[in-house]
């Protein structure tokens, strides 16, 4: 089967489980401040888990793009070096919300396994969860048990928390867990170590396909496990895995998933793939990026100085280095590799393909502006070598070359050795130890668990499109440090307080009881949370609240919303329907559009967009009083 066929084979199996096939969430992950990137398969259900929200479905399952390169689960630095990990891959999951449990959860993925792909059964381990003192957890005895149904004892394995414990971030949904491995060394080498000894142990060719998690605990704050209001199932195959499994490779680059990309790379390069280990790893490393850049900026998450964009731009910057030392690219390539990329992938996720001019012209942009960088790097490397001949490279210069022209130090280190010289790799991981401290202050915030002042399993009702006012009840409050200052986050059981949403500022206001006014200074969205921030805790959270918003300000607000709608009508009349919304800021005073177009707006477009955003009759209705 080719890959296509596999994801389909897999999709097909659970349908017929009466599981639901859901789209996979955008790998951008927009709402949960505990995420950047889509980590797992169940992020998408990580309110249903938590009990936050009702299920649509008691089944699901999907094939969700995910991104390691960020928080709990980064694999940044190994992908390329091994034939098993990488930065962007697929998560092939099912799901029981409340439905199923263990004993249907591992009958499944063992029939999938057996039955329909037909995997040897002898080249199968599993693991189970063998309890963990700290957190007065006892072995899951049993999954033990169900998986007795199916494999020898022999072939069950005991996993610490690590391994057999698994939480998507520090806080949040998490669960016993059971992996099933899979040993693809040849039969000698079988004959010669059990392949039970090499579970976790890190071999290329013993590895983990499939984790079958048992989502029943929530992970607080202070580290301590509550159980959720029911128990679900969440499950999640490496696609990219399976693949290299089915098609008897040796490692998941050589797949008909990276190959048609790699052979394209040797191409461009004219080096071949399979000669030496630093030319593959490079190419490994390109095809894997590739990926996840492109997935990332189609999905909406453009590369920046700060934040998820930050984190995207670093990735293509790795890319595109490793292709300028190991493979001679002097010019954009990566963004020739993409129409490939879309080739493989537009079937099953057509926003590659809607989105490839945007994606690829932003690629170039980066790759031509860090190409820039990297030449002027190089000559500040030669200027310091001519003026300290025979010396050292100073760890401070040459954290200045990782920090100002993004060297990855063993490329200076490369290049120091072309010299005959060293790199004084105290100092500058000396200078590294700081940066990161220091962002690491920076970034400090505390999340204190919720107090719950009002059961109730309902979201939060929004009424605020006809209301602006009206009577609510806190149901649960914490406090938060951040940046060393402490605020509040309310839920309220009803609200008219407009959530921050899509580039959208919230709604201030005021929540008013018979004793007290405290004051509403923002509105966010967590999940699908609605949080109320306030520096001032009500003294009686029991009590009856009415909760208004500052009306006038919310109108200003909707002006600029509307506005942003009638200026992206226009800029698709006047420049053409490409333009799609990228990004965008309103808020009381103004309004910002992200967009891209291929050059410049002249003066004339721009006077086109503006006369047609006045002229819309709407507009009179609309315009801000300012
Ligand atoms: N959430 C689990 C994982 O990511 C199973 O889907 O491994």
């Amino acid at each position: 089967m080719n890959a296509y066929e596999i994801r389909n084979s897999f999709l097909d199996f659970f349908r017929s489980k009466e599981h639901t096939i859901v789209p996979s969430a955008p790998i951008v992950v927009k709402n949960d401040p505990t995420l950047m990137f889509t980590n797992a398969g169940m992020n998408q259900f990580k309110d249903i888990f938590l009990g936050n929200q009702p299920s649509k479905w008691k089944r699901a399952a999907d094939s969700q793009k995910c991104l390691r390169v960020s928080g709990k689960h980064n694999d940044l630095e190994e992908v390329g070096h091994d034939t098993y990990h990488h930065t962007m891959f697929e998560m092939l999951g099912n799901w029981s919300f409340g439905d199923y449990f263990k004993k249907e959860a591992i009958a499944y993925a063992w029939e999938y396994l057996t039955e329909v792909v037909k995997i040897d059964k002898d080249r199968l381990y599993v693991t189970v969860f063998g309890g963990d003192e700290k957190d007065g957890q006892p072995a899951d005895m049993e999954a033990y048990g169900y998986w007795k149904d199916h494999v020898s004892e022999d072939r069950i394995i005991y996993g610490n928390k690590k391994d057999n414990f698994w939480e998507m971030g520090e806080t949040g949904p998490c669960g016993p867990c059971s992996e099933i491995h899979i040993d693809l060394r040849d039969d000698e080498a079988r004959k010669q170590i059990p392949g039970r000894d090499l579970v976790n142990m890190d071999d290329p060719q013993v590895i983990e396909i499939w984790n079958l998690v048992f989502m029943q605990y929530n992970r607080m704050a202070d580290g301590h496990l509550v159980e959720l209001p029911a128990k679900h199932v969440d499950t999640g195959m490496g696609f990219e895995r399976l693949v290299r499994v089915l098609q008897g490779k040796t490692s998941n680059y050589d797949t008909d998933v990276f190959q048609p990309i790699i052979q394209a790379i040797a191409k461009m390069s004219g080096i071949e793939y399979g000669k030496a280990e630093k030319t593959d790893v490079a190419m490994r490393v390109i095809a894997d990026h590739l990926r996840a850049v492109s997935f990332a900026i189609a999905d909406g998450q453009l590369p920046s100085n700060n934040g998820a964009g930050y984190v995207i731009r670093r990735v293509l910057r790795r890319a595109v280095r490793y292709g300028f030392t190991f493979l001679g690219f002097e010019e954009p390539f990566v963004c020739q590799l993409l129409p490939i990329l879309v080739q493989q992938m537009e079937h099953n996720y057509p926003e590659i393909k809607s989105q490839q001019e945007l994606v690829s012209k932003v690629i170039r942009e980066e790759e031509a502006s860090f190409l820039r960088t990297l030449a002027q790097g190089i000559k500040r490397f030669e200027g310091y070598v001519e003026q300290h001949p025979q010396q050292d490279i100073d760890g401070n210069f040459a954290f200045e070359l990782f920090d100002t022209f993004g060297f990855p130090i063993d490329l200076t280190q490369l290049m120091a050795s072309e010299k005959g010289i060293n790199v004084d790799m105290e100092g500058f991981k000396a200078n590294l130890e700081e940066q990161k401290n220091r962002s690491r202050k920076a970034a400090e915030k505390a999340n204190g668990d919720w107090v719950v002042v009002n059961e109730s399993e309902q979201p939060t009702e929004f009424v605020g499109y006809t209301d602006m006012s009206c009577e609510s009840h806190i149901l649960r409050f914490r406090e938060v440090v951040a940046k060393k200052k402490t605020h509040f986050e309310i839920v309220l059981d009803k609200t008219p307080f407009y959530a921050e949403m899509g580039g959208e500022v919230g709604d201030t206001g005021t929540l008013t009881s018979e004793n007290e006014t405290v004051k509403i200074l923002n509105t966010v969205k967590e999940n699908n949370l609605v949080i109320h921030i306030t520096e001032q805790l009500p003294q009686n959270p029991e009590t009856a609240f009415n909760a208004a918003i500052d009306v006038e300000r919310r109108q200003r607000i909707a002006n600029n919303h509307s506005a942003t709608h009638l200026m992206h009508a226009a800029l698709r009349q006047v420049l053409g329907t490409h333009v799609e919304q990228k990004g965008s800021l309103v808020d009381d005073q103004r309004l910002r559009f992200d967009f891209s177009h291929f050059s410049k707006m002249t003066p004339e477009e721009i006077r086109q967009v503006e006369k047609i955003v006045n002229q819309n009759p709407e507009c009179d209705l609309r315009r801000n009083p300012d």
